[in-house]
């Protein structure tokens, strides 16, 4: 075979070149203020899930850092789901100082006690007489354009965003659908704070191969074959979106504690093992392996398994600094024997993400000597080529 024949995903995106990536792309504060602006400011962002509010005047409320600014997710008593700078109109006070909660029927201002309904319409002024001409009518809280694709809440800080969500998000949204999001249940969620580039965090997400080599004791086993190179099951673009998959490895025996897990629930990594049983509960979804890794464009995941499905968002702070939040879905756990598997997973995956996250800053600790001007992508890390070539695609637009 030729060394060309084992090219398998790379050739068919010509338009992404073969070229090294340049470095200066993570530690540059010129490059990370673009990005700021062009991206983050620009791209639909996913902030959430509909069950988190379930209820009319149930809310959240998120710190976009990287935005500059926090949003006001809130369901009216219209059952419609709204999102709002959070900033109050007199003199700019947050008025939900809470990550969540449920308001009675106004929000009401800490600072001086303007309040707000949950349309966002300024309800009240206080020592209304005292002011200059302020209209209730002009002063409502700033709405920010929300939509929703799968339960999963995205926001758009543009005053007219230049597309739909569902044309931002195709046509990875099709290669997703069927899959039963709305079977499982928000279960857990680790948050880390890392000193790393926001983009350097999420390409060690984009990529499989590095799964025998650095999670050697923990992932690998569930996901490779002993002694063989890793070879995903998929790499595909769609559009500036991503997927990688993973094939069962053949040679998979579960530790005595994993297969324990495994009898009573899919809590656990070694899920990546189940692949050719039929799941009955997803729909016509059409799997690429026993575990399929989308990336949605510009920075959050949802990996994919048989009964679970969990979900990455990488927010930058700063240049160097970036905010890893991983949260993980299952069925409701009914008795011991689901817990334990849950609680098996959890601890599994903890091991791996320490094992991620001190690599990634590791990277970042030396990238910014400038020693290195570029950086190698191999063929089975096209997703993350394709990822940067977005990057710079936002970042050039006039
Ligand atoms: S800042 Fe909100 S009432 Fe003054
Ligand atoms: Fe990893």
């Amino acid at each position: 075979m030729s060394q060309s024949d084992e090219f398998r995903y790379t050739h068919e995106h010509p338009q992404l070149g073969v070229e090294p990536l340049d470095t200066k792309r993570y530690y540059s504060e010129t490059f990370f203020e673009q990005e700021r602006e062009k991206i983050f400011k620009h791209c639909w962002l996913n902030i959430g899930r509909e069950e988190e509010i379930p209820e009319p005047g149930d809310y959240i409320v998120r710190e976009l850092e990287i935005c500059k600014t926090s949003v006001l997710v809130v369901r009216g008593k219209d059952g419609q789901i709204r999102a709002f700078h959070n900033m109050c109109s007199h003199r700019a006070n947050p008025v939900a100082w809470d990550e969540r909660g449920h308001c009675p029927g106004v929000f009401v201002c800490r600072f001086h006690a303007w309040s707000y309904d949950t349309e966002g319409k300024l309800v009240s002024i206080t020592d209304k007489d005292r002011f200059f001409d302020v209209k209730k009518e002009e002063n409502g809280l700033t709405p920010i354009s929300l939509d929703s694709w799968s339960g999963f809440i995205f926001i758009n800080l543009q005053a007219e965003p230049e597309q739909s969500l569902a044309e931002f998000l195709s046509p990875a949204d099709e290669a997703m659908k069927g899959y039963p999001f709305d079977k499982l249940s928000y279960t857990y969620f680790y948050k880390i704070k890392e000193k790393v580039n926001w983009k350097l965090l999420q390409e060690a997400q984009q990529e499989g191969w590095h799964l025998p080599y650095l999670h050697k004791n923990t992932l690998a086993k569930s996901a490779t074959n002993s002694g063989e190179l890793f070879r995903h099951a998929a790499v595909k673009c769609y559009g500036k979106h991503g997927l990688v998959s993973s094939h069962a490895p053949r040679d998979y025996k579960p530790s005595p504690s994993a297969a324990v897990s495994m009898k009573f629930g899919t809590g656990t990594f070694d899920a990546f093992a189940i692949e050719d049983e039929k799941d009955e509960s997803a729909n016509d979804f059409v799997w690429h392996g026993a575990f399929d890794l989308y990336h949605v464009f510009p920075n959050m995941f949802i990996g994919l398994l048989r009964g679970s499905f969990f979900t990455y968002h990488i927010w930058p702070l700063s240049v160097d600094e970036s905010i890893w939040e991983v949260r993980f879905y299952y069925p409701k756990a009914k008795n011991a024997g689901e817990l334990f598997a849950l609680e098996y997973g959890k601890a599994g995956l903890r091991d791996a993400l320490r094992e991620d996250s001190f690599t990634h800053e590791k990277v970042q600790s030396v990238i910014a000597s400038g020693a290195k001007e570029v950086l190698h992508f191999q063929d089975e890390e096209l997703v993350l080529r394709n990822f940067n070539h977005f990057v710079d695609e936002y970042v050039n637009k006039v």
